[in-house]
């Protein structure tokens, strides 16, 4: 009987909720809002030739190492950044060897590291879900060849401070550090301006968020050109679609389009966590396009009840320390206001009564 590698007959399973997404989307952090026109322009202009040869990724390469401020030789596109990830650690772990992640987060670090047969170790978050830089710096090891840092993290909303991340860059020379800075568009401080200076530094970026391409499936990794040299010797030649990189251009130019989407977000942000403060609902304040809220036992509730109203939002139950947690993604100013329509009429219907979030954190964990 054909049998999978032993690391991945341990694995768990994971089960996105997709399908059935009929309604509001609030539940992924998409933006919902839509793309760029000019990009949907340029999809109906597109030739055949874009579907009937093999996609180049070069010229896209070298446009988004242009606005970046980088050289093209730190730039690889990716199939969004989950790819990114699962070509770090193709890259650079060995089964044993330990990745450092701090928990909650993004669940993709810890899928593509256990699936090679490394350790994970997982730093639990405090109560305010704060970056755990102390412990983070503790729990670095001769082992440890990867650390993933999501700032802005998700499902937090939280940053870390470039001294912090900048303290684990150089705290572990022997490791990948990878800072993931999908949700970079709606806060937090870049460290792009540092690749030069640490040749174990990555910085992930995607267009699944404020540029609203979720559906293209694209990404950057930016890196040491010495690493990224590496990098390249396992990624796939065409990786990335010819149509998202034919549309690539377009979006990176419609400045404006992005402008105006991260205002209308942080206006829907700074306007739902009102909501939470009066209400005493206990939310962590949030630097993404998404803002996590303590529902205690109400937390299957509400989700079905918005669900019952079209509006769809993401229970976190199962994030650690997330326990009775549900996360709202904010889109345009007119879907905020019909959030903060329903919200409270869905809070009436199930009764709903506001507690302090209780203290969930848990030591330092081991998943092998
Ligand atoms: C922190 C973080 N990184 C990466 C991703 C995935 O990005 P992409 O769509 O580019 O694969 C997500 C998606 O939710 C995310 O939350």
């Amino acid at each position: 009987m054909l049998r999978a590698r032993t690391a991945i007959e341990n694995m768990k399973e994971y089960h996105p909720p997709l399908g059935n997404r009929d309604g509001l989307r609030l539940d992924f952090n998409e933006n919902v809002g839509g793309c760029s026109p000019r990009v949907l322009e340029t999809l109906r202009a597109l030739s055949p030739e874009v579907l009937n040869k093999y996609p180049e990724r070069e010229p896209g390469e070298r446009a988004v190492a242009a606005h970046l401020v980088l050289n093209a030789a730190q730039v690889l596109l990716t199939n969004g950044v989950d790819e990114a990830i699962h070509l770090l650690c193709e890259t650079y772990l060995d089964p044993g060897d330990e990745v450092l992640i701090s928990v909650p987060t993004f669940s993709m670090y810890e899928i593509y590291a256990l699936a090679t047969g490394a350790k994970v170790i997982a730093v639990q978050a405090g109560a305010d879900f704060a970056f755990p830089i102390e412990q983070s710096l503790a729990a670095i090891t001769a082992r440890t060849r990867l650390i993933c840092v999501a700032s802005p993290n998700n499902p937090t909303g939280a940053t870390a401070t470039r001294e912090q991340l900048l303290a684990l860059v150089q705290a572990a020379p022997q490791a990948a550090v990878l800072i993931d800075e999908a949700y970079i568009h709606f806060g937090g401080e870049t460290l792009l301006d540092q690749l030069g200076n640490f040749e174990n530094l990555f910085i992930a970026r995607t267009f699944s968020k404020a540029y609203g391409l979720a559906g293209f499936r694209l990404g950057a990794l930016c890196g040491s050109v010495v690493q990224m040299k590496m990098l390249r010797r396992v990624a796939s030649p065409y990786n990335v679609n010819g149509v998202a990189l034919e549309c690539l251009m377009q979006a990176l130019d419609d400045r404006a389009f992005l402008a105006r989407y991260v205002a209308q977000v942080l206006e829907g942000r700074a306007q739902l966590e009102q909501f939470y403060r009066e209400r005493q609902i206990p939310y962590w304040s949030s630097q993404a396009n998404f803002v996590l809220a303590y529902f205690g036992e109400f937390n299957r509730a509400l989700v079905a009840e918005m669900r019952r109203r079209g509006i769809l939002v993401r229970d976190r139950n199962s994030d650690p320390g997330c326990a009775g947690c549900v996360r709202i993604t904010l889109g345009t100013l007119e879907q905020t206001e019909r959030l903060l329509h329903e919200l409270p009429e869905a809070l009436a219907g199930i009764n709903f009564v506001a507690k302090p979030y209780p203290q969930q954190s848990k030591p330092l964990s081991e998943n092998a």
